[in-house]
């Protein structure tokens, strides 16, 4: 089957914030093969391109004179169950949440709390998703790549991928030598619930469940995702747009003078963790807009497009919001979704 191409290209319909952008062309892969030959391509007249998943958590701010690559490689597979897990390899063009809501009608829980994360298979390594008491990395085997230096495909066990708080080597060293194919998965043949995380668990206490199922918390994950964050089919937007800033103990101690009701969530490593929604609703900026661009009013992490936002909205926003949550309470907030161009 030959790939699909289509020149050039509206990005607006494939990133879920839904700016106005172009692409030279978009060409969609279905197979290792395609991907390989449409990179030597590109490599070869010197041309840029780069991978798009579902386009949730990147946002393009102008044209690109680039080749979008669309990963559309598809397939689930079991594999020998290992001691204490068993084993299921994705193709990174499957949607993350039916893989999500797959696996429990197939009894093989693990991935529940991480239900209605927009996004693909291939994309949730890169920033390492993670969400009510879980990250993607605690399930993780290992990652399969494309290295665009050699050509070559190859695995990287989880400890290479480096993973750490939204962050993974496909952030850093990776960044633009490598493009995920697939992904390993290792689910714990003896499943426990992972529920002590405050939303999860008044939901759960609200309809009187004191053992949960795997079912109980993907339920409970999709009616608190559903509450509280906007869904990008509706209201363009990237998820949490900013990372949730990590902190000294002293920095803590300092805030608590003034704030003594500030979220906070200690860290392995002894520093603490603060909830950068916290911050920007304190800061008062709920609802705050730049043109079409808006600080959500159901949830400060993440800003959304009203319609008809322009790149300089929102670059004007992120810059507010940076600024009032530095001047107010002396942290600075890192964007969390890519920006292309950065
Ligand atoms: N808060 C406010 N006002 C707000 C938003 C939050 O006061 O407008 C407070 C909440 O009351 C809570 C605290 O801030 O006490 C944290 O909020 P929440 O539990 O909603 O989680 P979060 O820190 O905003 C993070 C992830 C989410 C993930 C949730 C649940 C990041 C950047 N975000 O959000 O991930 O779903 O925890 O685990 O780590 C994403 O990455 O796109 C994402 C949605």
């Amino acid at each position: 089957m030959m790939p699909e191409y289509s020149d050039p290209f509206s990005l607006q319909a494939v990133h879920t914030f839904g700016l106005q952008a172009h692409a030279r062309r978009l060409v969609t892969v279905q197979s290792e093969g395609q991907l390989r030959d449409i990179v030597a391509a590109c490599q070869q007249a010197g041309e840029t391109f780069f991978v798009l998943g579902e386009g949730s958590n990147t946002v393009f701010t102008t044209d690109v004179n680039a080749t979008v690559i669309r990963m559309g490689l598809m397939g689930r597979q079991w594999l020998e169950p290992a001691s204490a897990h068993v084993r299921l390899r994705v193709a990174a063009g499957e949607n993350w949440h039916e893989l999500v809501e797959w696996t429990l009608l197939q009894g093989r829980p693990g991935l529940e709390n991480l239900a209605l994360i927009p996004g693909s298979v291939g994309a949730c390594p890169v920033q390492n998703i993670g969400a009510y008491g879980l990250e993607v990395m605690d399930r993780i085997e290992s990652v399969r790549i494309l290295d665009l230096a050699t050509l070559e495909f190859r695995e990287l066990s989880a400890v290479e991928c480096r993973f750490s708080y939204r962050d993974s080597i496909f952030k850093h060293e990776l960044s633009e030598r490598a493009v995920i194919t697939a992904v390993t998965f290792a689910l714990p043949l003896r499943w426990e619930p992972v529920a002590s995380y405050a939303d999860i668990a008044r939901c759960l206490g609200s309809s009187g469940i004191s053992v949960p199922t795997a079912r109980d918390i993907f339920n409970a994950v999709v009616a608190v995702r559903t509450s509280k964050l906007p869904d990008p089919r509706v209201m363009g937007n990237a998820g949490s747009f900013f990372k949730n800033p990590i902190v000294d103990g002293s920095v803590l101690d300092q805030l608590r003078a003034s704030w003594p009701e500030i979220v906070s969530y200690p860290q392995p490593d002894g520093r603490v963790k603060l909830a950068a929604g916290w911050l920007i609703d304190k800061a008062g900026l709920k609802g705050f807009a730049v043109g079409g661009a808006a600080v959500s009013d159901k949830q400060a992490l993440v800003l959304v497009n009203r319609g008809g936002a322009t790149a300089s909205d929102l670059r004007g926003l992120v810059e507010h919001v940076k600024t009032t949550v530095a001047e107010r309470f002396g942290v600075e907030l890192e964007p969390e979704p890519v920006m292309v161009p950065k």
